[in-house]
């Protein structure tokens, strides 16, 4: 077995990658339009009713008309996963594995293809769209490789003549609910790391983003997995997504998206309801506010591009996303003019075009909550780059710089998910981590420095589940740097970790005497 190592980027200043970047964006634009169907139990179910996912960046190109489940059908999907638990979960988990081996090499040869779908449904500059696509292959072959680990269990002791093992064994059916902004990796992720366990699954995907899902089940189908293992079901959250997470059969809840709905679903989760006999288990990635911290030390030209790449990097609508800047007194003016001069400098447009590094935030209520900050920068500080938006043809919000705010301020405490950042000052480094800790997240964050003393002190106060020094509080990779955060940015399930499968199982131990 080839160890693991993480899928690596592509890069587009080789004409030749860039070349082939344009035929698959020439390709997939051929297939714009399309209709998807749900998938239940095996079959491919088309329904009258549509979700419509457009262009973030173009209103008018319409890129595919994906089937829109009921209840009736989340039901169904339920009954067909059931019945496949009862086979699944005895399948052997190397056979398991290599499912998703044969996945991750599907989606390798086609990368770029994925990769455009991502522009075109997400709004995701290129860049942004091959960390995406990356970050999924990174998924299939990191969860695959944890399943052989834990296959035979860990190590007890027996004493003589008895003989003790500690076997891991699957849940039962799993509700999995993602998220737009990472609509390949995240879904992909959770979606597989839940099936390699030996558990069906009830995929709901973003409504914004579900053909870049129903293009992923359709490799997962190529990859031999077997009918009612991976059920498709994109539709309301308030009817689909309500009435699986309500489900007596439903085991878990793997979650991604907002703090609110993170709430709502482990609330509803934890009641029992007829015919229900397990607690149900919850897996949330919820909302951040990271704060990057630069002090004196930092190289300042560093520290800027560091800030500039997490906080515009996708629009900022990454739960990572580096929306506030506490900078120490002495080096707040010159960073923050450096950060301003930095977002002059992007280039804001539709993503086809490999020139633009900032596309369209994802819809217009994205659109509509982002740009009510505008106003409230104005009164809370003071708005030192960006503040314009234009919904004309797309949902292109400014990367702004807000400055001078207070640390209890909105814009300190909001996660606000697009492309706003917030600067405030700190007089010494131990109010500088002080700053950053007063939220009710607890996500990412990083710290810039050459001072090993302020290095040491923000590893045991900065109180985030990510904690980077020397970089960026974005771009966590799989098997590198396990991602998930504490208090309301969710349950600390670290995707892309050690642990992470073992949430989607329960331990056995049984014992023999000879
Ligand atoms: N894993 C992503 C990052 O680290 C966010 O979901 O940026």
């Amino acid at each position: 077995m080839i160890p693991y190592k993480h899928e690596p980027f592509t890069d587009f200043s080789q004409e030749a990658n860039k070349k082939a970047f344009e035929e698959a964006l020439a390709l997939v634009s051929q297939e714009l339009g399309k209709d998807y169907p749900l998938v239940i139990g095996g079959k491919h179910v088309t329904t009258e009713d549509k979700i419509v996912s457009v262009n973030p960046a173009n209103k008018e190109e319409i890129v595919g008309r994906v089937s829109k489940a009921t209840q009736a059908h989340a039901e169904d999907a339920m009954q067909a996963a059931v019945t496949a638990f009862e086979t699944w979960k005895f399948v052997n988990p190397s056979v398991r594995a290599d499912v998703l081996f044969k996945a991750a090499n599907i989606i390798r040869k086609r990368k770029h293809e994925f990769s455009a779908y991502l522009v075109k449904e997400a709004g995701k500059p290129w860049n942004e769209a091959d960390a995406d696509t990356a970050e999924a292959i990174d998924f299939l072959e990191y969860y695959a490789r944890q399943m052989l680990v834990l296959k035979d269990g860990k190590k007890v002791e027996s004493r003589p003549g008895e003989y003790n093992r500690y076997d891991y064994i699957p849940l039962g059916v799993g509700v999995i609910i993602s998220p737009w902004n990472f609509p390949l990796a995240i879904m992909a992720g959770t979606a597989v790391a839940a099936i390699v366990a030996g558990n069906p699954i009830l995929l709901k995907p973003a409504s914004t983003t579900p053909v870049v899902a129903a293009k992923f089940v359709e490799v997962m189908e190529q990859a031999g997995l077997p009918a009612g293992v991976l059920n498709f079901i994109p539709g309301p959250g308030a009817e689909v997504g309500d009435y699986l997470v309500d489900h007596p059969k439903t085991r878990f809840i793997s979650f991604t998206g907002s703090r609110d709905v993170g709430l709502r679903i482990n609330e509803r989760a934890s009641k029992l309801n007829d015919g229900q006999i397990w607690l149900k288990r919850v897996i949330a990635e919820m909302g951040g506010k990271d704060t990057m911290v630069i002090d004196e030390s930092a190289d300042l030209d560093y520290a800027a591009d560091m800030i500039t790449k997490a906080a515009f990097g996708f629009s900022g609508q990454k739960c990572s996303a580096c929306s506030r800047v506490v900078a120490l007194d002495s080096v707040y003016d010159e960073l923050l003019e450096k950060v301003v001069a930095n977002t002059a400098k992007l280039s804001i447009g539709n993503p086809v075009d490999v020139t633009n590094n900032v596309g369209p935030v994802i819809d217009a209520a994205a659109f509509k909550k982002i740009t009510s900050y505008f106003d409230i920068a104005k009164q809370e500080g003071r708005i030192a780059a960006g503040g314009t938006a234009d919904d004309s043809t797309g949902f292109f919000v400014s990367p702004t710089v807000v400055a001078d705010v207070q640390p209890t301020d909105r814009l300190m405490q909001e996660e606000i998910f697009g492309p706003v950042v917030a600067f405030t000052k700190a007089k010494d480094f131990k109010e500088a981590i002080a700053i950053a800790n007063n939220t009710e997240y607890g996500l990412t964050g990083a710290v810039i420095t050459q001072d090993r003393t302020n290095q040491e002190y923000a590893r045991a106060n900065f109180h985030v589940g990510n904690l980077y020094f020397n970089r960026g509080c974005t771009g966590a990779i799989v098997g590198y740097q396990p991602f998930g955060g504490f208090n309301m940015s969710g349950t600390d399930s670290k995707a892309g970790g050690p642990d992470y499968l073992t949430l989607h199982l329960q331990a056995k131990t049984t014992s023999e005497m000879f």
